[in-house]
């Protein structure tokens, strides 16, 4: 079973930017530690970062015949994006909309997520380590 991790705009900066909300792990530690955790579950994840909403609509829809499931993180873009909720809403499997932060608590304007209306499940607040929780509880979805 294949998942798509897909990071949108800024994530690419991850432990370089305001580390303390985001940390000090980059995406490629948060990427080896979600490899090694699918491996366990029996999962295989693609993982991919773009600063551009049109690429991230791209893997959405390639997703469509690839992917059992997308953990998302769509940075800004979840507070602005109708565009990336279509193209999740066009998606067949499970989503799951994933924060490092917990958004909630931070300014007004990331408390809304046009992602949340199709995202199965959403994990905000537990720092990187999110990530690797999102990968285990995508197994169990697949697992129906
Ligand atoms: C974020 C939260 C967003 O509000 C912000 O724009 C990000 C990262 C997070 O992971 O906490 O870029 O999605």
């Amino acid at each position: 079973n294949l998942v798509y991790i897909l990071n949108g705009p800024n994530l690419n900066l991850l432990g370089r930017r305001e580390p303390e909300i985001y940390g000090a792990d980059t995406l490629e530690d948060v990427a080896g530690r979600c490899t090694e955790v699918a491996k366990t579950e029996g999962l295989t994840v693609e993982q991919r970062q773009s600063n551009h909403e049109g690429q991230l609509i791209d893997w959405i829809h390639d997703a469509r015949d690839k992917a059992a499931g997308i953990i998302i993180n769509p940075g800004a873009y979840t507070h602005t994006s109708i565009a990336i909720l279509d193209a999740l809403s066009a998606f067949g499997g499970p989503v799951i909309e994933l924060h490092i932060s917990q958004v909630h608590r931070r300014e007004r304007f990331r408390h809304h997520s046009y992602v949340s209306r199709r995202a199965d499940v959403v994990i905000a607040g537990c720092g990187v380590h999110g990530y690797e929780l999102a990968v285990l509880h995508m197994a169990k979805l697949l697992q129906g």
